[in-house]
């Protein structure tokens, strides 16, 4: 019998904030468990227990023993749990693949070369732990490659599994870019029938396996985290390889847009920037612009317009057209500001890019959390030039600091971002659609034009501050979501 009919939903992902993170990962999993929580659903949030919680003091143990059966014998793990803003989060230790530093490699440009085996370890372990739990969860919300490998065991290795036979998965694709190949000879030291490395139905992806095809192809249910972005995966320029599995299951596939955590993005109460303000008090930022200028080393000229970024240096983020564009960046007087680290080419160029305009041009190369509110809150406008964007939660959080966004029109962006209309003064910022740096400078040089009328600024300013994007009303989609694929309803009740 179930203690209650409230859902039971173990969420399991690979960085989560307040404890990992390397991007807007973490922020999801941070934010929409807890939103669950609000709406009477169980969650638990399970990840793995990297160096940052072993050497802090996250955490206690609750498991001293999970007997994981792996690499040709069993490994036995111990599972610590923390609790933070109502949500039980849950951290598999196991020493010998996250003692280590950093999260999925020593630094943003250097992968650990065995991350497929630490991911399907982690996620085997997911489900040996949830094993021993009292009642099975009703669904396992898998997030990304890393977790692809659940629904892939639950449906082989598991499929007997009588504890199991009520439960459901959904895979939520955060970035398809990123997709988990390895080499099929690991299937065995993974404890993998060797049957699924199989282009139909299987995980085979061009001569590799697919820890992302695995999640797309076995899991009950798939989502992603914008409509648009929902669309986009489904043709050859987005899908990287997997746009046609995508439409086969497309009756499957749903886009929920990411909320924010305005509890940790809302210039009315952040505790790292300069002043507080908010829509009905806006003087305030206009001390975070100085704030920021000083803090980026650059002179306080507050009347010139400041870009800012904030940013993983890689292919995705379109950061090769801030490069290409540059001269005329600045040529148009503006400022820039970046925080970002990756890719080592492009932090060359931004850092010999600085040098050549100490007055006018402020990096700083690596992570750096309060930097980012600073940034948010002190800039004018926010450039996300992406060449894909899923979601994007930087430019959701640049509504509410009113600075205003310049984006491209792709994925979440193309769904949050709306061109300003100075007759109407409706939209919220300034978009370009083709992938070329003419079309960027286009658009931020429109986006000066209406900043040099405080009026009509204000109004575009307003309009982003006024937007709400909380997690509650993603949280209800994901809440219904939850019970259709449970309940098997349409084609969640088909086999897969
Ligand atoms: P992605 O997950 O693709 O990196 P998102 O826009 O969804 O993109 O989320 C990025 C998150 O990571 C935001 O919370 C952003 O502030 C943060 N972030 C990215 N780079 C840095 C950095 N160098 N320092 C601090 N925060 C960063
Ligand atoms: C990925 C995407 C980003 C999205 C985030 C959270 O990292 O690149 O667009 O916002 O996941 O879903």
């Amino acid at each position: 019998m179930r203690r209650d009919d409230r859902l039971s939903i173990i969420f399991a992902v690979s960085e989560a904030t307040p404890y990992a993170k390397t991007g807007g990962l973490a922020d999801v999993a941070g934010a929409l468990p807890q939103a669950l929580v609000k709406l009477g659903v169980e969650v638990a949030v399970i990840l793995p227990r990297y160096r940052g919680e072993r050497a802090g003091t996250v955490g206690r143990c609750v498991k001293e023993r999970v007997d994981v059966p792996f690499a040709f014998g069993t490994k036995t793990v111990a599972i610590y749990a923390d609790e933070h803003k109502g949500v039980p989060f849950y951290f598999v230790d196991v020493p010998e693949y996250f003692d280590r530093p950093g999260i999925y490699g020593p630094n943003p440009s250097e992968e650990y070369p065995d991350n497929v085996e630490r991911y399907a370890f982690f996620s085997r372990a997911v489900i040996e732990w949830a094993r021993q739990c009292e009642r099975p969860p009703d669904l396992f919300h898998c997030n990304d490659w890393q977790t692809g490998f659940i629904p892939l065991y639950l449906r082989t290795v598991y499929s007997a599994e009588p504890f199991f036979r009520r439960t459901r998965t959904l895979f939520t694709i955060h970035n398809i870019g990123y997709q988990g190949l390895f080499s099929p000879t690991l299937l065995e030291r993974f404890g993998l029938p060797p049957e699924v490395y199989r282009t139909e139905g299987g995980i085979e992806f061009y001569g590799s396996a697919s820890a992302m095809k695995a999640g797309i192809v076995f899991a009950t249910a798939i989502s992603t985290v914008s409509p648009k972005y929902a669309e986009e995966i489904q043709t050859p320029e987005y899908g990287h390889g997997l746009d046609g599995l995508l439409r086969a299951r497309a009756t499957r596939l749903v886009g929920i847009l990411n909320g924010v955590d305005y509890e940790e993005w809302n210039p009315a109460t952040d505790p790292f920037i300069a002043a507080n303000y908010s829509v009905e008090a806006p003087e305030g930022k206009r001390l975070c612009k100085a704030d920021l200028l000083r803090t980026m080393g650059l002179p306080e000229e507050l009347d010139r317009p400041v870009i800012g970024s904030i940013s993983r240096l890689v292919a995705q983020k379109g950061f090769d057209l801030v490069r290409e564009a540059a001269e005329g960046l600045l040529h148009t007087g503006i400022m820039y500001v970046l925080l970002g680290s990756g890719d080592r080419e492009l932090e060359r160029f931004f850092r010999d890019w600085q040098r050549a305009h100490p007055d006018r041009v402020g990096i700083y190369l690596g992570f750096h959390n309060e930097l980012a509110h600073k940034i948010e809150a002190g800039a004018d406008m926010f450039l996300m030039p992406s060449r894909y964007e899923p979601c994007g939660l930087n430019q959701i959080y640049s509504l509410k600091y009113g600075t205003v966004p310049i984006v491209r029109a792709t994925g979440g962006l193309d769904d949050t971002i709306q061109p300003f209309d100075p007759t109407t003064r409706s939209g919220n910022g300034f978009k370009f659609f083709e992938y070329r740096a003419d079309r960027l400078l286009a658009a931020v040089h429109e986006a000066l034009r209406v900043y040099a009328d405080p009026s009509l600024w204000r109004a575009c300013m307003e309009n982003g501050m006024r937007a709400d994007f909380s997690w509650e009303r993603s949280a209800l989609q994901y809440r219904e979501l939850y019970e259709r694929v449970i309940a098997g309803e349409g084609p969640f009740g088909e086999p897969t």
